[in-house]
């Protein structure tokens, strides 16, 4: 069955990373992008350009509705992602929404509902589950390589975006388009938190977007720290914001009971990783499986999820713990209380992922044999 694509939001993220992946995709017959809009023209325009749609959408309710369409991709500023999401949903469509799935637990829920029952399948991003280093990583946990892990750390931020005034205004944030990806990939190794505190606010209160000065608004918070209890008195703590400059340490370190496993690079952008266990006393160092793998690799698995009917690895109650986890962080830096976390999601089922990247390769080699 050939994806046929609907885009919402034409910005940063849709242009560079998501075009160069659906690109090939178009290429192979697998997809085909039917519409985009952009309440900018200049920016759907330069899409419809780019990918020679002829017909201009003139609404999200014309992209959405749209007859010929089974599936949305969502790649709008974060506030809008939730009543987009479950418009789309709702109209019978398949949905990749760009990360958070909702900046209010109340839409999160109402977006859980609304995929429980809809026909449509649902990825929210990030989508770093799907990375072989995370892959790799997960199964050394499964394996005990490390024992039980006890204590992690992890951490991601940089200077902050230039763009986009909505990053700084209610509803951004750091937590909200950084620590989400650490928060993902913890939930991921350790399971579902049961406890949170924070830290977090505005360091650097004025910044220049889009060619202006803007004053950062409060909930905005570009600098956070936040503690996560995972029960058994295992504990994470995540370390991000809009005020890193640059950094040589690990995305993530997870410390078990025999041993250490650190990812390297990025949670989104993995460049291997380095696993100490007792019992061999020496550092092993792993590198990355496949370099350059794509952070937008949510769209390749939701089109093959489509293809064979499967049920999608990442898992929109991941998405929901997560938004749950960086609300409760971000009202406890208000008040300094911790806040119990009362959602939790399934174990990723990588059994049936195996089984998709063999029917994957299997499709590649038809395509091109060189490509393996
Ligand atoms: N830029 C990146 O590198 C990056 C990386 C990962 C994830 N993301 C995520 O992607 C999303 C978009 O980020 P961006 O950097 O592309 O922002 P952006 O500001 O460049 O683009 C967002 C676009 O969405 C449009 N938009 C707003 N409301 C809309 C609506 N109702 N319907 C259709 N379009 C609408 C805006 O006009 C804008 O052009 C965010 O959720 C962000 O967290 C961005």
């Amino acid at each position: 069955m050939t994806v046929k694509l609907g885009i919402l939001g034409c910005g940063s993220v849709l242009w560079g990373p998501y075009l160069s992946l659906l690109e090939p995709l178009i290429r192979e017959g697998r997809v085909e992008i039917c519409a985009a809009y952009d309440p900018i023209p200049a920016k759907a325009e330069a899409v419809n350009k780019r990918l020679g749609l002829t017909k201009r959408a003139n609404s999200t309710e014309e992209v959405i509705d749209h007859k010929e369409l089974n599936t949305v991709g969502i790649f709008t500023s974060m506030k809008a992602h939730a009543s987009l999401t479950i418009a789309a949903l709702e109209a019978g469509k398949h949905v990749l929404v760009e990360k958070p799935m909702a900046t209010t637990l109340a839409e999160g829920q109402r977006v859980l509902e609304v995929a429980r029952k809809a026909k449509g399948k649902l990825i929210c991003a990030p989508h770093i589950l799907l990375s072989p280093t995370y892959q790799a990583m997960y199964a050394h946990i499964k394996e005990k390589s490390i024992g039980e892990v006890l204590s992690a750390r992890a951490r991601y931020g940089w200077s902050g975006p230039w763009w986009g005034k909505w990053f700084y205004e209610p509803g951004g944030g750091s937590l909200f388009d950084l620590g989400i990806y650490n928060v993902t990939s913890l939930c991921g190794f350790m399971g579902s938190a049961k406890r949170v505190t924070a830290m977090a606010g505005v360091a650097i209160p004025e910044r220049e977007v889009e060619g202006e000065t803007i004053t950062v608004n409060p909930d905005a918070e570009d600098n956070a720290h936040v503690l996560i209890d995972f029960g058994q008195n295992r504990f994470a703590v995540i370390t991000t914001g809009f005020t890193m400059q640059k950094y040589r340490s690990p995305a993530i370190e997870l410390y078990g009971s025999t041993g250490v496993l650190q990812m390297l690079g990025d949670d989104w952008a993995p460049e291997g990783y380095e696993l100490w266990r007792n019992t061999k006393g020496t550092w092993e160092f792993f590198p990355d499986t496949e370099p350059g793998w794509p952070w937008t690799a949510g769209m390749t698995h939701l089109v093959r999820c489509i293809e064979e009917d499967a049920k999608p690895l990442i898992r929109p109650e991941h998405a929901y713990h997560a938004l749950e986890i960086i609300l409760a962080a971000k009202a406890a830096a208000k008040d300094g209380q911790a806040r119990a976390i009362s959602s939790q999601f399934p174990a990723p089922d990588y059994l049936s992922l195996a089984s998709q990247d063999d029917a994957e390769k299997r499709k590649r080699r038809q395509h091109d044999p060189r490509s393996l």
